[in-house]
């Protein structure tokens, strides 16, 4: 039961990401995936992707402005989970929709400039991916976490990648990206202590006893 209270949102984070690819799964193979099923997985995945990103974007902010801790913990995984999504969405796209076909890839991806800035944004997350571990915390030091502050950069990215491809109706990429630059500016250093100095008094104790998150971006 103790370790039920501990590790709930563990259990919610790691049992809600696979929903999403449940669901696609479940819909293909009861071919509900509507006229275009290999745009329905790309587009299914890509949400599922940026959404998981943005998740772990706002971790550290719940942990400042709520003081919400336990979101430290699944910082890490919402952000391998984001990665994940975002290599299938892009596995689609590359061996199914393109069928592996070299020239007509390198045509789509220099002549579709959300394709190129997908692309530039998935190349940020991989190597991020591939140090997330507490080995390469350890060996990377203060690298690391420069190189973790990148994540910002891909959002954005994904962001410009979103309103470029659905090119009317942009209200929906902006939203998210309205949300990316507020958890953005609440890692600023002055807001950050801005916030801090209202909660000390909101709790009436300056200075607060600090939850500022271990210094690192990913757990
Ligand atoms: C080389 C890399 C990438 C390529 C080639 C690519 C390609 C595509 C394509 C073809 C679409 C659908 C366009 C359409 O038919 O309307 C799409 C949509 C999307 N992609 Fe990517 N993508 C890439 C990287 C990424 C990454 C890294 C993310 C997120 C982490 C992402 C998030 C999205 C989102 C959110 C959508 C829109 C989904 C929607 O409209 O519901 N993409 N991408």
């Amino acid at each position: 039961m103790n370790t039920l209270r501990k590790n709930w949102l563990r259990i919610v984070v790691h049992a809600g990401a696979w929903i999403p690819l449940a669901w696609l799964v479940a819909d293909g193979l009861l071919a509900q995936l509507g006229a275009e099923p290999i745009r329905a997985i790309i587009l299914r995945t890509g949400k599922s992707a940026l959404v998981l990103l943005v998740l772990s974007l706002a971790c550290t902010p719940l942990n400042t402005v709520a003081g919400f801790r336990p979101a430290l913990q699944v910082r890490r995984a919402l952000g391998l989970y984001a990665f994940f999504y975002a290599a299938i969405h892009l596995t689609t796209f590359v061996a199914v929709d393109y069928a592996l076909d070299l020239e007509l890839l390198r045509e789509a991806i220099f002549e579709k400039p959300y394709a190129l800035v997908g692309l530039a944004a998935f190349s940020i997350l991989l190597p991020l991916a591939l140090t997330s571990t507490k080995g390469s915390m350890r060996r990377l030091g203060q690298t690391w976490r420069r190189l973790h502050a990148w994540v910002y950069l891909a959002a954005l990215l994904v962001i410009v990648h979103f309103v470029w491809l659905v090119k009317l109706d942009v209200r929906e990429p902006l939203a998210y990206g309205a949300i990316v630059a507020a958890l953005l500016a609440i890692r600023l250093s002055p807001v950050r202590q801005a916030i801090r100095r209202v909660r000390g008094r909101l709790a009436g104790q300056y200075p607060l006893p600090t939850t500022r998150a271990p210094s690192t971006y990913l757990e």
